[in-house]
């Protein structure tokens, strides 16, 4: 990518989840291609606006949703935004709701993860060619970009849980009642299949990194629909759309 490709102004960076391959209002201005050593990120980050903000935005799952939560290529992501120059990331990630303040339609700013996944590309110090680094997580997600966002919810009139545990599970099959209740045991809120290791990623390269989980869905197990107890698919795009709203008004404000 050349210098002159590099706008200043575009350091925040939505990356979108389920549902949010396109973010409604966001203006897109144009996409830039960026080479890493890691391969190719999800699609070409797009720079744009929102209610007159910059940002750039990146589909995790890609044009079209077409990549699986394992298969997302989250270090060529974290890398291609850094390298247009992004330093702090928004990551919208749909959940399922598991303990009782999480219903759907409800937005977590989470403070924790527990990470379930396994066998993904989960760092950038593999041990490969570089002094392997052990960076502290004990917070995994930015202090400073929660607290802009639950002001930025505020100031837009937007309810937010602040707070919960992000369990992130492999997927991409949704998980058994008792996965979930094992999940509830060990403290977890809301569960997602791509927090990680997108959050440690985004550490490791020192970028802010911070989630809007818009509950979508209760987790399995969970669902008020006892009689068929399963996770009602047209439920969860009625839940995306409503959140699509909320997070719009939040990111205008921030
Ligand atoms: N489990 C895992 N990931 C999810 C869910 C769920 O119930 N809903 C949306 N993403």
């Amino acid at each position: 990518m050349s210098a002159s490709q590099q706008p200043p102004d575009f350091v925040t960076a939505i990356i979108g989840g389920s549902g949010f391959d396109q973010m409604a209002g966001f203006a897109h201005e144009r996409r830039l291609q960026v080479a890493t050593p890691y391969g190719e990120p999800s699609a070409a980050p797009i720079l744009g606006h929102l209610r007159g903000r910059a940002f750039a935005f990146l589909p995790r799952h890609g044009v079209g949703h077409a990549i699986a939560p394992h298969r997302v290529n989250y270090r060529a992501n974290i890398w291609a935004l850094r390298e247009i120059g992004v330093r702090r990331i928004i990551a919208l990630a749909a959940v399922g709701g598991i303990s009782a303040g999480f219903p759907p339609g409800a937005i977590a700013i989470p403070d924790q993860i527990i990470d379930y996944t396994w066998g993904r590309r989960h760092t950038f110090y593999d041990g490969s060619d570089e002094a392997v680094q052990h960076i502290d997580f004990s917070r995994p997600y930015s202090e400073k970009l929660r607290r802009k966002i639950i002001a930025a919810a505020k100031k837009g009139g937007v309810d937010v849980v602040v707070g919960a545990v992000y369990a992130a599970t492999q997927g991409p099959r949704l998980e058994t009642a008792a996965e979930i209740d094992r999940l509830e045991r060990d403290g977890a809120d809301v569960v997602g299949m791509t927090g990680m290791p997108e959050a440690a990623l985004a550490r490791e390269l020192n970028l802010d990194y911070a989630a809007l989980a818009l509950v979508v869905n209760p987790a399995a197990g969970r669902t008020r629909n006892r009689s068929s107890g399963e996770i009602d698919m047209e439920a969860i795009e009625k839940y995306l759309a409503v959140a699509t709203e909320g997070v719009v008004e939040i990111l205008a404000n921030l």
